[in-house]
C-alpha cells in the first residue's frame, strides 16, 4: 500500500484542498454548529482576545490575506473566519477593494448553531430552528431573540485584524448586546 501513496497523493492536493475550502464556506454550517463547543474549548485563549484585536484565521488556521481574499471572493460575498475567541465570523466583501469595517459573528443567538449565509435569499438562515438574519445580521424572523454579534474589522499589513465591538449596534441603535 505505501507504493500508491506518493504517486496518488500528490497530483491529488490541489484538488483536496479546494474541496476543503469549498466544503468550509457551505457544507459545513450545520457540522460546525454541532461541533462549535468541542472546537471552542481546544483553541487557546491566547489565540483570540487580547486588546491589540485578533488577526482573522482561515479554515487552516493561517492569516487571511486581504490581497487574497478579494482576489478570490465576489462583492456582497460573507465568508467565515476564525475571529474573535475563535468564533466563526463572516467577512463582508464590500468592492473589489475593500471589505466592510464589521464582522458578522455566525453563532445564532437562538442555542447556538452557526448560521450559513445563502446567497440565493440574501440573508443568513439558520439551519437548527429556521431564524432568519439579514444581510447585516440583523434578526428578522425568531426563535433567535437577538442580532448577530458585530466585531470590527480593519486591515492591517494585508491581515484582518478584528476587536471587540462594544458601541450602539448601527442597525439597531441599541446597545450591543454582546458587550
Ligand atoms: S439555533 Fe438557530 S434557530 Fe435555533
Amino acid at each position: 500500500m505505501a507504493q500508491f501513496s506518493e504517486s496518488a497523493d500528490v497530483p491529488d492536493m490541489g484538488r483536496r484542498q479546494f474541496m476543503n475550502l469549498l466544503t468550509f464556506g457551505t457544507v459545513t454550517g450545520v457540522a460546525l454548529g454541532a461541533l462549535y463547543p468541542v472546537v471552542n474549548y481546544f483553541i487557546p485563549p491566547a489565540s483570540g482576545g487580547g486588546g491589540g484585536g485578533t488577526v482573522a484565521k482561515n479554515e487552516l488556521g493561517n492569516d487571511v490575506s486581504v490581497g487574497q481574499f478579494l482576489e478570490s471572493h465576489n462583492v456582497g460575498d460573507r465568508t467565515l473566519v476564525q475571529g474573535l475567541k475563535g468564533d466563526p465570523t463572516y467577512i463582508v466583501v464590500e468592492s473589489k477593494e475593500a471589505i466592510a469595517d464589521y464582522g458578522i459573528n455566525a453563532i445564532c443567538t437562538h442555542l447556538g448553531c452557526v448560521v450559513p449565509w445563502n446567497v440565493a435569499e440574501n440573508k443568513f438562515k439558520c439551519p437548527c430552528h429556521g431564524s432568519q438574519y439579514d444581510a447585516t445580521g440583523k434578526v428578522v424572523r425568531g426563535p433567535a431573540p437577538k442580532s448577530l454579534a458585530l466585531a470590527h474589522a480593519a486591515v492591517n499589513d494585508d491581515k484582518i485584524v478584528l476587536t471587540p465591538w462594544t458601541e450602539t449596534d448601527f442597525r439597531t441603535g441599541e446597545a450591543a448586546w454582546w458587550a
